[in-house]
């Protein structure tokens, strides 16, 4: 019996990274069992929203995603995934149109699952096999090396969502990133909740390092980025690397700070103070010129201070980091911040998020107008849609975007670009002759 469809099916995923490394996975299954993968606002036979659940806001948005496909389509197959739906499975079922709610341990059968209830049960194939193939236009590949993790911050739900932390076997990985590559993917990211302690599960024993080395030297991947990094675990023979693979590595780092408030970080259960995360910021600044330092910072935790609020704006300031994530502590079921004393008034908590975005967008405009007079290499991406004439957008190895008005398209090809003035967004860009 042929499990073929000639259905179609639209995905959409909140949240990180990792998350997206979830969905790009579900598609690929979804492409081998010959569904078309259509946009999320068009008429589907299921839609697949891949719930986030970082803060109170994620929920919401996860609950309009579930409703706005129930609209699209009223006889349509609606299915939550992703934390969200993993931590609150039972809520999440309760909502007036979810059809089907599939958590975390049932995500690798997620595509077997939908297109089971799509088919009839009889129908469900064992697995989906997933197609290498570019989709969406998409240019960057998202590979998820590892899931869970075993930290448990303060204030965060992923070790609810995501279990312990496990890694995907050293060859397994490897041979993922080059499928990607030979899939005609020009740039891999790796993903990971906890990228730092990659391989320290496995039998034998691996590190990051290892798996970067033998990425490179094994795959013929064009780019590779590491998507994001815990401060504590950042291991400094990693930067070696940069040093041996000019142009491959791509110089960005995301180092989660969280708060640049010694006090702060000490009630998250962060383990690195901000001297500590500066040391690393100047050892990873001369290793790599012109690199990219982004990270995410809460504002608003439980017994956050205007004093202490003022300690991470300052921290902040000085780090000097070419984008930064700001959002809003919300408590969240079952984290031991929820029931701490000092809850931060919603007010305060706005102001400070305005303040923090404010210092955000300057320090990002600053690191790019810098840039501005030199050439990097631009893999293209998207047609940038309703713009005036025909303007492509891609993305620097130091993630930058970049946007270059071109007749000609440019999608998933890399290019010398010259950088030639600012954009609210990013740099406006030329092709290099
Ligand atoms: Fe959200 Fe889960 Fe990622 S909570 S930020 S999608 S790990």
């Amino acid at each position: 019996m042929s499990h073929r469809s000639n259905r179609t099916v639209a995905l959409t995923s909140l949240g990180c990274k990792v998350n997206q490394a979830d969905a790009d996975e579900w598609v690929r299954g979804f492409l081998g069992l010959g569904y078309q993968v259509v946009p999320f606002d068009e008429v589907a036979d299921a839609y697949v929203v891949n719930t986030c659940s970082v803060t109170h806001v994620a929920d919401r948005k996860s609950r309009q995603l579930l409703r706005q496909a129930r609209r699209h389509n009223p006889a349509a197959l609606v299915v939550a995934a992703g934390c969200y739906a993993s931590v609150a499975p039972e809520e999440v079922a309760r909502l007036a149109g979810v059809d089907l709610v599939v958590g975390r341990e049932d995500k690798p059968r997620l595509v077997g699952l939908v297109h089971g209830a799509l088919e009839g049960a009889a129908e469900q194939p064992r697995e989906a096999a997933a197609e290498l193939r570019l989709f969406g236009g998409r240019t960057r590949a998202f590979v998820k090396i590892a899931d869970g993790c075993d930290k448990l911050c303060a204030f965060c739900i992923v070790p609810y969502a995501r279990g312990r932390a496990r890694s995907l076997p050293f060859a397994d990985a490897v041979a993922k990133v080059r499928g990607m590559a030979e899939a005609g993917y020009r740039e891999v990211v790796l993903t990971a909740v906890h990228m730092g302690t990659y391989g320290r599960d496995l039998s034998p024993a691996v590190s990051l390092r290892d798996l970067v080395e033998a990425v490179l030297g094994e795959t013929p991947v064009e780019r590779l980025r590491l998507s994001s990094m815990e401060p504590e675990d950042f291991d400094p023979d990693l930067l070696a690397l940069w040093g041996r693979h000019p142009g491959r590595l791509c110089r960005h780092f995301h180092l989660a700070l969280d708060s640049g408030c010694d006090a702060t970080l000490r009630r998250m259960r962060r383990r690195y103070t901000p001297a500590e995360f500066a040391g690393l910021v100047d050892a990873i600044r001369p290793a790599v010129p012109g690199v990219a330092i982004t990270t995410d910072v809460m504002v608003g935790f439980p017994g956050e201070t205007d004093v202490e609020f003022a300690e991470s704006y300052a921290f902040v300031e000085a780090m000097g980091f070419s984008q930064t994530h700001v959002f809003k502590y919300s408590p969240r079921r079952r984290t031991v911040a929820a029931k701490l004393p000092g809850q931060v008034p919603e007010e305060a908590k706005r102001e400070r998020a305005e303040a923090m975005l404010a210092l955000a967008a300057e320090s990002a405009r600053r690191y790019r107008a810098g840039l501005v007079g030199s050439t990097l290499d631009v893999l293209y991406e998207t047609r940038v849609e309703g713009a005036e004439r025909p303007t492509w957008e891609g993305l620097t190895d130091n993630y930058v975007r970049v946007f270059v008005p071109s007749p000609a398209p440019l999608a998933n090809q890399l290019l010398p670009t010259r950088l030639v003035g600012e954009h609210p967004e990013g740099l406006v860009g030329s092709v290099a002759a």
